[in-house]
């Protein structure tokens, strides 16, 4: 199978990136990382990017305040500079504009450490937490120009736990976070996600499990 070219963008320490590096390199996904890309210039994946010989690009948000339209268009120029047939959003803490979605139709996935469409934005874990919801989890979308509201290809369930604070609950979600990009990816990669209005039909999948949960 043809490996895809991705592209990631990042802000922080990057323990997603990881998880999708070391899929590739253990043979469980068919990729490539072409390039990583932050808006941060000491953010930690950049470092993970360098010890793995991807190459590491540095684009820095300051100045473009107001103007993100044109940080985008850079980072646009770079990702079609190394050939990306996919973007995916691995903790990138910055708002994207059309200018980006346009550039990679349903080509740009973006994790986030909620059930969408509950708890979008930030601090999600003390929100799910506050709420008193009894379950949370994650969810791999693509990217459309709203804020965390494209279609959903892929979600885990966690237990929130009484004691849970909102450490002890992000932790949980990330675990499964390195599972499902990596998954969500493969499928894109095999050609298995096609985008149906909100939904993401995923073709081949198993027969779904009426198996459920409940917490407590
Ligand atoms: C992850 O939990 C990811 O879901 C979240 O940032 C963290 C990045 O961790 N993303 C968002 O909140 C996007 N709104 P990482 O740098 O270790 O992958």
């Amino acid at each position: 199978m043809k490996k895809i070219k991705i592209g990631v963008l990042v802000s922080g320490r990057g323990s997603n990136l990881q998880a999708v590096i070391d899929n590739i390199e253990q043979g469980r996904l068919s990729a490539e990382v072409a390039v990583v890309i932050s808006d941060q210039s000491d953010a930690f994946a950049l470092e993970r990017a360098r010890t793995h010989n991807i190459a590491a690009v540095h684009v820095s948000g300051r100045g473009y305040k107001g103007r993100r339209e044109e940080y985008d268009n850079l980072l646009v120029q770079e990702l079609r500079k190394y050939g990306v047939d996919l973007v995916i959003l691995a903790g990138f803490m910055r708002i994207i504009t059309g200018v980006l979605v346009q550039a990679f139709p349903n080509r740009i996935m973006n994790i986030h450490p909620a059930l969408l469409p509950s708890f979008p934005g930030l601090h999600v874990q003390q929100a799910a937490i506050e709420h008193g919801v009894k379950f949370s989890g994650c969810t791999v979308h693509f990217v459309d120009e709203g804020m965390d509201t494209g279609p959903i290809i892929i979600q885990a369930v966690v237990p929130v736990l009484d004691g849970d604070s909102p450490d002890t609950l992000a932790a949980r979600i990330l675990k499964q976070e390195h599972k499902i990009f990596s998954r969500a990816i493969q499928l894109f990669a095999e050609g298995r996600l096609k985008v149906e209005g909100r939904r993401v039909v995923v073709s081949g999948s198993a027969a779904a499990s009426d198996d459920f949960l409940i917490n407590p």
